[in-house]
């Protein structure tokens, strides 16, 4: 599998500028599953709740959800990209699965991270995982790397590869993601954003350095803090199903959960 994230900046509230400007940048026959960013038609400092829920949109259904499937037939590429979901008078900070063959599904993240808790609603429906061509393929969104559970629940439920849009603006995700992939013994693909917003008096920096991890926990490409960046890497998803490590059999069910309370 040519795994891949697609870094860029998106301008915020220009969602056909930037679904624009993903279609420029993602190149033909590169990859087979492509990773963008969180809220990456959007853009991530909405200035209130209001200003969310006009430019959020249903999933699936929704436009964007509608143009990145048209774009994922086009391009021949299976797509996981953040959007912002409307549900009713919810609001979700989503990811969406499309492929050459339409709407695959979607994650509604679970854990906001600081000010999101004021604007969105946390997901209700866990982790997600689906299986697009033999591959099984988890969704986490951003902060939801800092809870261990989450990759652990998305291992748990079978994913060989975890797909993460993320708009960080730390510093440890890129340095922690090793230590996540090696102990569930799954490949990441962490497609942060670059660039700064400064909108209703709240300035976020997002710190780009995408980034794909293996199994073993080895960084296998990386992308630099600033600017637009695509990197891509070939891994080997059933291999990382073999979950033993000498004596010890697979590491996930040679856990005792029943000493873990
Ligand atoms: C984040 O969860 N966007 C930091």
């Amino acid at each position: 599998l040519r795994l891949a994230c697609l870094q860029f900046g998106p301008i915020f509230g220009q969602i056909d500028a930037n679904l624009a400007a993903i279609r420029d940048r993602l190149p033909a026959g590169e990859a087979d599953l492509v990773v963008l960013p969180e809220l990456c038609t959007t853009g991530y400092t909405f200035a209130d709740r209001a200003e969310l829920e006009s430019l959020a949109e249903e999933i699936p259904g929704g436009p964007s959800t509608e143009a990145l499937t048209a774009l994922a037939a086009e391009k021949e590429v299976v797509l996981c990209a953040g959007l912002a979901e409307r549900a009713g008078d919810r609001v979700f900070n989503s990811a969406v699965l499309v492929g050459p063959g339409g709407f695959v599904g979607s994650y509604r993240k679970i854990h906001l991270f600081d000010r999101e808790n004021r604007i969105f609603d946390p997901g209700d429906r866990g982790f997600a995982v689906f299986e697009v061509g033999g591959v099984k393929i988890g969704i986490m969104i951003c902060f939801d790397w800092f809870y261990p559970e989450s990759m652990r629940a998305l291992a748990l439920s079978g994913a060989e590869v975890v797909a993460h849009p993320s708009n960080l603006v730390l510093s440890w995700c890129q340095r922690s993601m090793p230590v996540r992939c090696l102990e569930n013994h799954v490949i990441a693909a962490t497609a942060n954003r670059s660039g700064e917003e400064e909108r209703a008096g709240v300035h976020h920096r997002f710190t780009g350095a995408s980034q794909i991890t293996g199994f073993g926990g080895e960084i296998l490409a990386h992308a630099p803090e600033d600017g637009d960046a695509w990197i891509v890497a070939p891994v080997e998803p059933a291999r990382s199903r073999q979950r033993d490590l000498g004596d010890s059999p697979d590491i996930l069910t040679h856990r005792r959960p029943e000493f873990y309370r």
